[in-house]
């Protein structure tokens, strides 16, 4: 198989990223979390980085270490608005979807920017509420001080500034077909987008 490009979007812990790893291990495609890239710029930022320059000069160390934090996920939404780091960003991002053997990307902006003539495009939400209450247990689990209040403003001021952006705001595409995971199990939502993929193949 040569490209085969499946674009998946949606707000923050809806579980985009948990099914991406699912379909990619699946059909064998290779997986790019492209919130990391905007992570790792985020994270020199708050250690005193210009943001532009931070995105222009990312490699692959950046994306290692502790970036799932709330503090370093707020940073990354606060330069994904800045146009410059966002343009730094897009061809990585373009060539990783264009690999031979297939790839998922998942984002905000995957279906929309990125790559509008993925072959699939989902969009997966949940309900604020849902999706803070998954990111409370997720933290909590990994020994952060968070209150469930904390997280649900959080998540909700994440989730303006990403789709109030000018450039890029997080959507769906016209073509997405969307998976709202509020009420299903992961194994349910994984088995959604695999047959979606399956009836684009
Ligand atoms: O998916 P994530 O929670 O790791 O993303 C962190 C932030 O990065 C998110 O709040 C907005 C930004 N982002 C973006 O603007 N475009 C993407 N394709 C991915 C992430």
């Amino acid at each position: 198989m040569t490209r085969f490009t499946v674009a998946i979007d949606g707000p923050a812990a809806a579980g985009k990223g948990t099914i991406s790893k699912a379909v990619a291990a699946h059909f064998g495609f290779a997986h790019l979390d492209t919130g990391l890239l905007y992570r790792a710029v985020g994270a020199k930022t708050l250690a005193g980085a210009d943001p532009i320059a931070a995105a222009r000069s990312l490699t692959p160390a950046d994306m290692q270490g502790n970036l799932r934090t709330p503090d370093v996920a707020q940073a990354a939404s606060k330069v994904a608005v800045i146009a410059e780091v966002r343009a730094a960003l897009v061809d990585f991002q373009r060539n990783f979807a264009a690999r031979d053997g297939g790839a998922v990307l998942d984002g905000r902006d995957i279906g929309t920017v990125i790559c509008p003539d993925a072959d699939v495009k989902l969009f997966v939400t949940a309900s604020a509420e849902v999706r803070a209450e998954r990111r409370f247990l997720e933290l909590s689990a990994k020994d952060h001080e968070v209150s469930r209040g904390q997280v649900l403003a959080d998540v909700i001021a994440r989730d303006k500034r990403d789709s109030e952006r000018e450039e890029a705001p997080l959507k769906p595409a016209v073509d997405a077909v969307i998976i709202d995971t509020s009420d299903l199990s992961i194994e349910d939502a994984v088995a959604q987008a695999i047959a979606r993929i399956n009836a684009a193949r």
